[in-house]
């Protein structure tokens, strides 16, 4: 996206840029040229997200496009919760 031509990206996890390899795509982005954000923000969390929007709003550009990579899998051994699991779904 930065190759293209995107010049603002905002990057939304729990850990924000504390992981050593989110720290390195954020430098490694920044250095091309791109004003980059990494906030720790539970997605799930509706009060977290609409803080971090608004901060952003502040300073950037309208969001113009969202790509959701969120996930935590929980592998599960007990067939009893397997199968609320699956009823649940
Ligand atoms: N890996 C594969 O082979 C594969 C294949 C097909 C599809 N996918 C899909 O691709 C997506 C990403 O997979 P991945 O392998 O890259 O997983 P991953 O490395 O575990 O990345 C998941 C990311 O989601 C963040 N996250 C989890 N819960 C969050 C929450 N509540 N709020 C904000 N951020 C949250 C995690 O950061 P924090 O823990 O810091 O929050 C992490 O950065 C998933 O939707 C998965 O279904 C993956």
């Amino acid at each position: 996206m930065v190759d293209r031509g995107a010049r603002n990206l905002i990057f939304l996890s729990r850990s924000g840029a504390s992981k050593p390899e989110a720290a390195k795509l954020v430098k490694e982005l920044s250095d091309d040229g791109a004003n980059v954000h990494a906030f720790a923000c539970d997605v799930s969390d509706e009060s977290q997200l609409k803080e971090v929007l608004r901060k952003c709003a502040e300073s950037l550009p309208p969001v113009r496009g969202a790509i959701q990579g969120a996930m935590v899998l929980q592998v599960r051994t007990d067939s009893g919760q397997l199968a609320q699991m699956i009823e649940l779904t």
